[in-house]
């Protein structure tokens, strides 16, 4: 059964009813364009076909329960709380995600209901996949639809990233929240943050006889948080430097000279965000123009230049990387914040079993976890199931 499904039936054995509606969104991969997101750059991801599914009923009062379902079983493992009582920073297990939404909603003026909500998810977690935006985004247009309000998308993702920004304390950008909600089925969704215009980019690599594979390493490093924070923090501190407002604003042509300019643990995180939106657009390029097997070798340099000059990737993400692209992988990089959780790799679809095969005996070799294998397709955005 999809999510969606087993939501409905764990929600009718838990309140012996039907939900009021089933609403679900996807995790995602970035296929590049990455920690651009907060410096109002551009993005490229694609949603995966796994889902959050959320079963939803209104209440009589202003309480909220948050379930989950363990072997096909709902369970209710939070507390009830009150709309109106919801705190920053109060929530420390899963359901903060949850309810970081019904906050964020409030504090828009936005007359959210009491409501009993049943979660079911085949998003891995902790894979860099994005499981948690999945849960803001399908608790938030659940929400939605509950009070009977619309809100347009890209204000919906501001939504989700203010829930996981100042409820969860998550300093993520917004990236991950308008992949799940704005995303076609065949199309990858070209965001430019600065501006929140996004157009869908086909990218059907199968029928193109290509795969994108993900390799999940199965490791997420301790430090991933504040090590984020911090790359965020020194691109705030390199765009002052320069006097602009976002580093969005440091064209390639005055790359050199800000480099010039500022101190010298500062110039790299400039470099790598400058030329990855000049990745991100070569690669929009590319696959307008049907020449998929081109964007090899901006996945690349994406890679090292998330490796070598913003340092946010690790000896696991760099083994799958390297495996994939001597079994002979077109591209591949590590995908999301970096630090664990996963790569991607593109490759020819009869290269697909060499591709997994060398990543699994690189991992093995090392007396590393076996890594989680599988081909990603971009699929459909958030929306309601029934
Ligand atoms: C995480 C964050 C996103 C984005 C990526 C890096 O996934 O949640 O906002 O910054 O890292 O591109």
């Amino acid at each position: 059964m999809d999510p969606a499904g087993q939501a409905a039936a764990a929600f009718r054995a838990t309140h012996g009813k039907e939900p009021d509606g089933v609403w679900s969104a996807p995790g995602r991969v970035n296929l590049i364009g990455e920690h651009t997101d907060y410096n109002d750059g551009l993005v490229l991801p694609f949603a995966l076909p796994q889902r959050v599914a959320v079963a939803a009923s209104r209440r009589a009062d202003d309480v909220l329960t948050f379930g989950t379902v363990r072997d096909g079983q709902a369970v209710n493992s939070t507390a009830e709380r009150r709309v109106a009582d919801l705190q920053p920073k109060t929530v420390d297990d899963w359901s903060a995600y949850p309810a970081g939404v019904a906050w964020a909603l409030r504090e828009r003026g936005i007359d959210v209901p009491g409501a009993d909500l049943i979660f079911t998810s085949n998003v891995p977690t902790g894979a860099g996949l994005s499981s948690s935006a999945a849960i803001e985004c399908a608790t938030a247009i659940a929400l939605l639809g509950l009070a009977g309000t619309d809100l347009p998308l890209p204000e919906v993702a501001r939504v989700a990233q203010q829930a996981e920004n100042d409820f969860v304390g998550m300093p993520c950008g917004i990236l991950d929240q308008t992949a799940s909600l704005r995303c076609t089925a065949g199309h990858a969704l070209f965001l430019d943050v600065c501006s929140s215009e996004a157009d869908h980019v086909p990218f059907d690599a199968m029928a193109n006889g290509l795969e994108v594979l993900v390799i999940d390493t199965r490791v997420s490093h301790a430090l991933a948080e504040s090590e984020y924070a911090d790359r965020r923090f020194g691109c705030e501190r390199a765009a002052k430097a320069l006097g602009v407002e976002s580093l969005r604003d440091v064209s390639p042509a005055d790359l050199a000279q800000a480099e010039e300019e500022l101190p010298a643990e500062l110039a790299p995180l400039v470099r790598h965000v400058v030329t990855e939106n000049e990745r991100v657009l070569a690669t929009v390029r590319h696959l307008r123009a049907g020449e998929l097997r081109s964007i090899g070798t901006f996945l690349n340099a994406s890679h090292e230049s998330l490796r070598d000059d913003y340092r946010v990737s690790c000896a696991e993400l760099d083994l799958a990387v390297e495996a994939a692209r001597q079994a002979g992988a077109i591209g591949a990089r590590m995908t999301g914040g970096g630090f664990g959780g996963s790569a991607i790799a593109l490759a020819e679809a009869d290269a697909r079993e060499a591709v997994a095969h060398a990543a699994r005996a690189a991992f093995r070799e090392r007396n590393l976890r076996e890594p989680r294998i599988f081909s990603a397709v971009p699929s459909a955005g958030a929306g309601r199931d029934r």
